[in-house]
């Protein structure tokens, strides 16, 4: 986990992307895991990488593809059930949502959600950032709206709370992309950071049958794919890496223990690559691992929270089972 500089600020007026200050050194950070990445014997390039401009741009196309089932569920769920998550919840609420461009999740709770007070969003990328803050802003202007630029998976300063319950909102299943150990430890954190009476609202994608998870990760029109290899277009624009993107694919399969999708790039012929001056020979079918996406049966992942410091309060799912969002409550 990275600890990163994070910046807190209180907006009175609209947010303008100028005011937020994206996290340090973002080139040379890149540099280093991908010369660090390609280095190990398991070659890997963190997945956080993914999300720059022009992949931020892909992802929402992958969250609108037919075969990825898990926004448009999630949102059914959130839709369907949102009296039922606020009445779970009492007092006066600050929420925290954990990454900007949720596509209107957040607003369909702070709309269920009377309580809410205050609202922040954490993001490490600050143009989505802001344009989650400023459309709160306008929606809502009674809450007290705030953004913190910064990696929410490190040290964070969080506005202080003022005697609000906080409730943080992690959809998405962007815990699926921690591994089993470091879910747990990053539920753990939040646990530690949100205090007594805090609750987390979490969507969890569920395990099922692997044709619908590979497909889900691996699209007919080719945008996922398109999502991956946009990391090492990324690598020559930025780091002037020489990858030949065509002579790489895509490639997404479920590994059914523990359970989650591996995503990685596949090297089409032996052949050498060079970033920032290191040369990396790739065999015919080496692959470079991008991203896991753990999928979980219910009682799994409610285990796995207890572990962590936190009680269930109640899971609504679809009726085809096929994801489900917990709200959880910090243990006592
Ligand atoms: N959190 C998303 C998920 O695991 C991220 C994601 C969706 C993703 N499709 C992807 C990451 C393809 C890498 C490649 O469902």
């Amino acid at each position: 986990m990275h600890d990163m500089a994070s910046v807190a600020m209180d907006y009175d007026g609209i947010v303008r992307v100028s005011d937020i200050q994206p996290p340090v050194s973002d080139t040379s950070e890149f540099i280093r895991a991908v010369v660090d990445g390609l280095s190990q014997p398991k070659r890997a390039i963190p997945c956080r990488f993914l999300y720059d401009a022009a992949g931020s741009a892909i992802f929402d196309r992958i969250c609108e593809l037919p075969e990825y089932y898990p926004t448009r569920t999630e949102r059914w769920i959130l839709e369907t059930h949102a009296t039922a998550i606020a009445k779970a919840i009492s007092g006066e609420v600050r929420f925290i949502e954990l990454g900007a461009g949720s596509g209107g999740k957040a607003e369909i709770l702070l709309d269920a959600i009377e309580q809410v007070r205050a609202y922040v969003c954490i993001d490490i990328s600050p143009v989505p950032l802001a344009s989650a803050a400023a459309s709160v802003r306008a929606r809502y202007p009674d809450i007290t709206v705030d953004a913190v630029c910064g990696n929410y998976l490190g040290k964070l300063d969080l506005p202080p709370r003022r005697g609000l319950r906080d409730i943080c909102f992690f959809p998405g299943s962007t815990i699926g992309n921690f591994d089993r150990d470091d879910a747990q430890a990053f539920l753990r954190e939040w646990s530690r950071r949100l205090g007594q009476d805090g609750m987390m609202l979490i969507g969890v994608d569920l395990k099922k049958d692997a044709g619908l998870l590979e497909d889900a990760y691996d699209d007919a029109q080719g945008v996922t794919a398109q999502f991956s290899l946009n990391l090492l277009h990324r690598a020559n624009h930025e780091l002037g890496a020489d990858f030949d993107t065509s002579a790489f694919v895509h490639r997404a399969r479920y590994v059914s223990e523990p359970g989650h999708v591996e995503i990685s790039l596949v090297s089409l012929r032996e052949q050498i690559v060079t970033v920032a001056g290191r040369r990396f020979g790739f065999e015919q079918g080496a692959a470079i691992h991008v991203e896991n996406s753990h999928k979980y049966a219910i009682d799994e992942f409610t285990l796995l929270a207890s572990k962590a410091g936190f009680d269930s309060v109640d899971v609504w799912t679809d009726q085809d089972a096929l994801f489900s969002v917990h709200l959880l409550r910090v243990a006592r």
